[in-house]
């Protein structure tokens, strides 16, 4: 994939649209391969699989045989959230797995530096996550280590939780250093993002918009995305 359409540049928003990750977590795990198709139908740029460990955030999800499964029938980059501590001893397994976008946590790893390069000798994408307690000062030494900045809108853990409006001072500050610096990260963000949430994300600056129970929730998934996308 073409990473840099995603990407604004200080020429402001409007520039390229903003592309959308269905969250897997909110669909029916049952009818997988159905879930996948469905959203894939409607254009889709990424499928957002989040992977939780029981110890970073108390929630247990999936590993990588699921996403091996996954890798299996999706025609679309799998954006991997891994929100589990320590990462370092999983990057491989997930990435040998089919991942094409793997993002860590700042606040699990005791070597930020070492995994991005770790994803980065793999092949993959390398993409870092911060939480929204999480000062700003934790990521902005790596951002240009890296191809995607997760901004969390909510506290990783769970989906279906309400946006928290004040993670937009950390896609406002991402955008501005990136726009200083010339980097080239991409900013997803992740929680709450629904067609009320998402017009104010996009205008702070984000280019990808993680979304599960605003589109798997409801009846519809291609407007929901297409409410999601915008203009
Ligand atoms: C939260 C996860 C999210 C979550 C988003 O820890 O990282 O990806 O599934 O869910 P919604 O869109 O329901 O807030
Ligand atoms: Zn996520």
């Amino acid at each position: 994939m073409s990473w840099s359409h995603l990407v604004r540049t200080d020429r402001g928003a409007g520039n390229g649209r903003a592309a959308v990750a269905p969250s897997l977590l909110a669909c029916d795990f049952a009818h997988l391969a159905d879930e996948i198709a469905a959203v894939e139908r409607e254009g889709v740029e990424f499928l957002h699989l989040d992977v939780m460990d029981g110890h970073f955030v108390k929630n247990i999800t999936f590993g990588p045989p699921l996403v091996k499964s996954i890798a299996g029938v999706a025609r679309t980059t799998l954006d991997t959230h891994l929100m589990i501590e320590n990462p370092d001893r999983y990057i491989e397994p997930f990435m040998k797995a089919g991942t094409h976008v793997l993002t860590i946590h700042v606040e699990a790893s005791s070597d930020v530096r070492r995994d991005l390069r770790a994803i980065r000798d793999l092949k993959g994408r390398a993409g870092l996550a911060f939480n929204p307690d999480c000062p700003f000062d934790r990521v902005e030494p790596y951002l240009g280590d890296i191809d995607l900045l997760l901004v969390m809108s909510v506290f990783a853990g769970f989906g279906g939780q309400s946006f928290i409006e004040g993670s937009l001072e950390h896609v406002r500050s991402a955008a501005k250093l990136r726009a200083k610096h010339g980097l080239t990260f991409a900013i997803e963000i992740d929680g709450g993002i629904s067609p009320e949430t998402a017009p104010r994300a996009r205008a702070a600056g984000v280019d990808i918009f993680v979304a599960g129970t605003a589109i798997f929730r409801t009846p519809d998934y291609g407007a929901s995305i297409r409410a999601i996308r915008g203009a």
